[in-house]
């Protein structure tokens, strides 16, 4: 079973929860360098390069990533929701790279071994209940020298947020790095690759809203789906914090990236 939700299919059929959390984690950090951009930073790609972004979502990396990496490249946007990738085809359409996109399962990938000079999964491990195959698709279409790029959270994201999240019977923790956390990243990996380095985006996070820390973490279930009273009882709880800290929270933030290269 999948984190966040179990119902996948729905929740993601097109961008809109998503943006509840992106709100939350995108709109209140600090950071010399934005967080897409950062990623981009670390793919090493050469003019015409082909590269699969497998669970694109809505390309939200695109448009920072498009500024930085060379042009020309051949883009595949791979995700198991058609909403997301008609979202993510508009978003991309006038960019100056090749551009197809694909519905398809992150553990069967379409395409033929060494298709690609760079694969990406941004925040979608994490849902995926085969990890090795994944990672093994991942490693299979790839070309040799080419490079494995995966984002997830560390446990100690938003921990301010989530230990509020208790009032719902959750764990109070990032479901997301409990599921897949910087640690079984690296090591899984580089069970597959051989090699694979953490790299941590340095951030900082004071949240001054106490309504979208709310819409972001009902986003998804059990928060979503609770009862009324449940949900009352979660909004006094963060207006609580809230109150406790003169109206913002300082809340760590633990995302990076980790790259794996294919030897050969
Ligand atoms: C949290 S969003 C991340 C979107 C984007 N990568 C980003 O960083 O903004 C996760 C995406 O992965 C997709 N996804 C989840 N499981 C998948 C799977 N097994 N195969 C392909 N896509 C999947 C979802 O449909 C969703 O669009």
């Amino acid at each position: 079973m999948s984190t966040i939700t179990q119902d996948m299919a729905s929740h993601y059929s097109d961008s809109s929860k998503l943006a509840a959390r992106a709100r939350l984690a995108g709109g209140f950090g600090q950071a010399e360098t934005p967080w897409f951009t950062w990623v981009a930073r670390h793919l090493d790609l050469s003019p015409g390069d082909a590269i699969l972004d497998v669970g694109c979502g809505p390309a939200w990396f695109w448009p920072e990533a498009s500024r930085v990496l060379p042009a020309g490249l051949s883009l595949t946007l791979l995700d198991q929701s058609q909403g997301m990738i008609d979202e993510a085809l508009e978003r991309c359409r006038d960019f100056p790279i090749t551009l197809s996109g694909v519905k398809a399962d992150a553990t069967a990938l379409p395409f033929p071994d060494a298709s690609f000079n760079a694969v990406i999964a941004l925040h979608m491990l994490y849902h995926v209940d085969d990890l090795k195959k994944a990672i093994e698709e991942f490693h299979r279409v790839l070309r040799p020298g080419g490079m494995l790029l995966v984002t997830t959270n560390g446990t100690d994201n938003m921990q301010e947020l989530y230990r509020l999240t208790t009032v719902f019977g959750s764990k109070p923790i990032d479901p997301a790095a409990a599921a897949f956390g910087f640690e079984r990243a690296e090591d899984l990996m580089r069970e597959r690759f051989g090699n694979a380095e953490l790299v941590v985006h340095p951030q900082t996070m004071r949240v001054t809203d106490p309504e979208v820390v709310y819409l972001a973490l009902t986003s998804y279930p059990p928060g979503e789906t609770a009862p009324p009273e449940q949900q009352a009882a979660f909004r006094r709880a963060i207006d609580a914090a809230f109150a406790q800290n003169d109206g913002a929270l300082d809340v760590t933030k633990q995302v990076g990236a980790i790259p794996s290269r294919k030897l050969g």
